[in-house]
C-alpha cells in the first residue's frame, strides 16, 4: 500500500454513534431509542420536508448540478440575522457566507485555507474532536487546554496562543460538556487575541442556549473583530442527515475559504429544505420548548435521585458518573436505551421527547442499582 502521511497515519477516526437499526441488529432487540447523536427528536420541519417532496417530484432538479453559490439560502440567512438585529450595527450580506457540507465540512475547509504543517490550532479539551482531526489532517499541531467547571478555560487558551497559532476553536456551547462560556470571559479573551489568528466560534448548539449570560457573537462583535462563526441546520432545524450549515465571516475570510470549497459541496435537496425550514418558525420554537420542557425534567429527575450533571445551553446533557461509562452505556444499550460514552466515566444524552427522557431515567436508574 501506498505509504500515508505520518501525520494521517497518526489520528484516530472519529467514532460516529451508530444507526439505531445496526445495534438493534447486533443486539437483536427492538424499539430501542437513540439520545447519542443531538439530534432534533421532533424532526425536521414539516414545512421543509413538503418543500422537499414537491422539489423532487416537480422540477427534475435532480438530475442538474445544485446551485454552487447557494444563492437563495444565503439570501434568506442574511436577510433573516439582519432583520432579526443579530448583526450588530452593520448589515451582512451574502458574501458574509459560505454554506457547507454540515458546519462540520466548513471546520475542515478552514484548517484547510488557514493552516499548514508547523502551524498550531489552541482548542479546549473534552470538546468537538474533529477540531484536533482537522487540524492532525493537515499536519498541524492541536495545543488541547483542559477546560475549568466544563467550560473553555478562555485565560489558560490565550496564553496557549504564540506566533504559530493560526486558528482558537471555541465551542459555544461546548461539546460533550453543554456549557458556555459567559459574556464576560469572551470578551476579556477577545479584547487580547492577536491579529494573525482566526477565531472560529462554533455555535452548533446556539439556537437552544437560554443563559442570559451567553455571548451574543454575532450581535456583540459582527464587524468589530475577525472571526468565523459556525451555524447547522442539523440540530434544531432537524435537517442533520441533509448535512448542510453556514459559516459567517469577513468576505476577505469568506472569499478565502471558497477557493478551496468544492463548487457543488451542498446538495439541491438541503439546499432547498434549509431554506424552508428557515421559514418555520412554529417548528424551531416548538424544537427549542420540548428541549426545555426535556432539561427541566430530567433535571428534576437527576436532583430528586442525587444524580451529577452539568446544566446545559444546548440539546443534551453531560453526566459525570461514579462509575464505568462504558459499563453503563452497555447496560444501556442491553435495555434499548443509546447514549454516548465520552469520558472514562463521563457520558452524554442526547435531550428526547418526553416518553424518550422518562424511559432514559428509568433505564438509567436500573441501571444504576446493578453496576
Ligand atoms: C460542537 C459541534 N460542532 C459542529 C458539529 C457538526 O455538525 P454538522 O456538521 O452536522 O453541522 C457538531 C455535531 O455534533 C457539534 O457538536
Amino acid at each position: 500500500m501506498v505509504k500515508p502521511l505520518s501525520y494521517v497515519a497518526g489520528i484516530s477516526p472519529y467514532v460516529p454513534g451508530k444507526p439505531l437499526k445496526e445495534l438493534e441488529r447486533e443486539l437483536g432487540i427492538s424499539g430501542s431509542i437513540k439520545l447519542a447523536s443531538n439530534e432534533n427528536p421532533l424532526g425536521p420541519s414539516p414545512k421543509a420536508m413538503a418543500a422537499l417532496k414537491e422539489f423532487m417530484t416537480n422540477t427534475g432538479e435532480i438530475g442538474r448540478y445544485p446551485d454552487a453559490s447557494g444563492y437563495y439560502l444565503k439570501n434568506a440567512i442574511s436577510a433573516k440575522l439582519n432583520a432579526k438585529g443579530m448583526a450588530g450595527s452593520a448589515e451582512l450580506t451574502p458574501d458574509n457566507l459560505i454554506l457547507g457540507n454540515g458546519s462540520n465540512e466548513l471546520l475542515t475547509i478552514a484548517v484547510r485555507t488557514f493552516m499548514t504543517q508547523k502551524d498550531e490550532a489552541v482548542m479546549g479539551t473534552p470538546s468537538f474532536v474533529v477540531y484536533s482531526i482537522a487540524v492532525n489532517s493537515v499536519g498541524g499541531t492541536a495545543v488541547q487546554v483542559p477546560l475549568v467547571e466544563y467550560r473553555h478555560d478562555l485565560g489558560k487558551m490565550a496564553d496557549a496562543v504564540n506566533e504559530n497559532t493560526k486558528i482558537v476553536f471555541i465551542a459555544s456551547p461546548n461539546n460533550p460538556t453543554g456549557a458556555s462560556n459567559s459574556r464576560k470571559e469572551l470578551e476579556a479573551f477577545l479584547k487580547n487575541t492577536p491579529d494573525h489568528i482566526l477565531v472560529v466560534m462554533d455555535e452548533a448548539y446556539y439556537e437552544y442556549a437560554t443563559d442570559p449570560e451567553y455571548p451574543q457573537v454575532l450581535r456583540d462583535y459582527w464587524g468589530k473583530k475577525e472571526f468565523l462563526l459556525l451555524r447547522t441546520f442539523s440540530k434544531a432545524y432537524g435537517l442533520a442527515g441533509l448535512r448542510i450549515g453556514y459559516g459567517i465571516a469577513s468576505n476577505k475570510v469568506i472569499a478565502e475559504m471558497n477557493k478551496i470549497r468544492e463548487p457543488f459541496n451542498t446538495n439541491s435537496l438541503a439546499q432547498h429544505a434549509a431554506l424552508h425550514a428557515l421559514d418555520d418558525d412554529a417548528h424551531l420554537e416548538n424544537s427549542i420548548r420540548v428541549n426545555i420542557e426535556g432539561r427541566d425534567y430530567l433535571y428534576k429527575e437527576f436532583d430528586a435521585a442525587g444524580v451529577k450533571y452539568v446544566p446545559t445551553q444546548a440539546n443534551f446533557i453531560y453526566m459525570p458518573l461514579d462509575a464505568d461509562s462504558k459499563k453503563v452505556y452497555d447496560a444501556l444499550l442491553r435495555k434499548g436505551v443509546i447514549v454516548r460514552p465520552v469520558g472514562p466515566k463521563e457520558i452524554r444524552v442526547t435531550i428526547g421527547l418526553p416518553d424518550e427522557n422518562k424511559r432514559f431515567i428509568d433505564s438509567f436508574k436500573e441501571v444504576m442499582k446493578q453496576i
